[in-house]
């Protein structure tokens, strides 16, 4: 039997041994061509009707019946913090930011490089604790889209409704939390995501955008920043990253036979909550970095007594076959990270040691 490590890794991630089993067996001689999808082009019909399918499972996993289109794009997560002000911020309007942690803030910095953008609600003074309420969060009317983070992968937060911008088109950075859990994609101009936390490996980043986002073609970019490029081309102007794709497809397949988002998110809830009721119920030697009613089912974020403690909790965990738990180089502490694809029997394992650890240090 392969061994396989308890992988709390933030991104790239855990991916499902089964996906990773029937890459293996594809990757030499993919479906009977004698060669792998990596050495054939991406014009044949193997690959485009892989490119296909993955865009269609997808938008049926989102549960979008129509009205949007599947883009599969380079340049990461972060290329799209560049990629959404070039396309939609039109001169005399503003990007509107809800910043939520340090990646929705590189999003906003980002759009100030390109032009103006302001910020709709912001909970750093409040050290990223909880999550702006409704009534926190004002949108400028001259706002062409509102962006927001809707799972903060550093800080261990999450949205659980998702703010009404009265018609202005919303875009989601859903990196960190797509597919864990059921989201009315209905409520999104955008959604984009890189695949390396719940939807394969790093190389390339999806972008779901409706079609009226997508009517006007911004001769002013380059045509390779154009989304309307990819979207009339079906993600193929150019060569994209074959590989990848064909892994999200079996991701993808993956999920829906787990039953879908759905299942997902009642593994997730219940995975997240066997370390968040360790953490309750420690009587502060664990302190959870996030308020109950904001926590991720996807990043657990919680501080130790001290630093040596959490180092030596770090060191510990190696040893017990345990991997990726030191939290972010920026704020320190421990973060698991429990994706999709990680199993209930990783988090069960890990609260058996976070219990352990508590009693021989305290
Ligand atoms: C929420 C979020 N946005 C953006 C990024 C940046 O992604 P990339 O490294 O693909 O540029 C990450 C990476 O962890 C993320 O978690």
């Amino acid at each position: 039997m392969t061994r396989r490590a308890y992988n709390f890794n933030a991104g790239p991630a855990a991916l499902p041994l089964e996906v990773l089993q029937q890459a293996q067996e594809t990757f030499v001689d993919y479906n009977g061509i004698g060669m792998s999808l990596m050495e054939i082009s991406h014009r044949s019909k193997e690959y485009e009707a892989l490119n296909a399918e993955t865009a269609s499972l997808l938008l049926e996993l989102l549960g979008i019946q129509s009205g949007y289109q599947v883009l599969f794009l380079g340049g990461g997560a972060s290329m799209q913090f560049a990629q959404i002000p070039l396309n939609f911020l039109k001169p005399g309007t503003v990007g509107s930011y809800i910043i939520t942690g340090s990646f929705s803030e590189k999003a906003y910095q980002e759009a100030q490089i390109v032009g103006e953008a302001s910020i709709a609600a912001s909970n750093k003074e409040g050290k990223w604790r909880s999550l702006p309420k409704a009534s926190e969060i004002v949108i400028d009317p001259k706002s062409s889209y509102v962006h927001m983070t809707t799972n903060n992968t550093i800080e261990g937060s999450q949205w659980s409704d998702i703010p009404d911008t009265g018609g202005i088109p919303l875009i989601g950075d859903m990196t960190s939390g797509i597919l864990s859990r059921p989201i009315d994609a209905s409520k999104f101009g955008m959604i984009y995501a890189g695949a390396q936390k719940n939807l394969g490996p790093s190389g390339v980043t999806v972008a779901v955008i409706r079609d009226d986002l997508l009517a006007e073609e911004p001769k002013h970019l380059p045509v390779m920043l154009r989304y309307t490029t990819h979207a009339k081309n079906q993600s193929l102007y150019n060569t994209p990253p074959v590989h990848s794709i064909y892994m999200v497809n079996l991701v993808l397949k993956w999920v829906k036979e787990q039953g879908g988002v759905e299942a997902m998110e009642k593994r997730n809830v219940e995975k997240s909550k066997l370390l968040y009721d360790v953490i309750d119920a420690s009587g502060g030697f664990y302190s959870g970095n996030i308020d109950a009613d904001s926590r991720s089912i996807m990043n657990v974020t919680f501080r130790l007594p001290s630093e040596e403690l959490e180092k030596q909790f770090v060191k510990e965990s190696k040893d017990h076959n345990f991997v990726g738990l030191a939290g972010h180089r920026s704020v320190g502490g421990i973060r698991a990270s429990a994706y999709n694809a990680v199993p209930h029997e990783a988090c069960q394992a890990l609260a058996e040691f976070m219990k352990d650890f508590q009693q021989r240090n305290s």
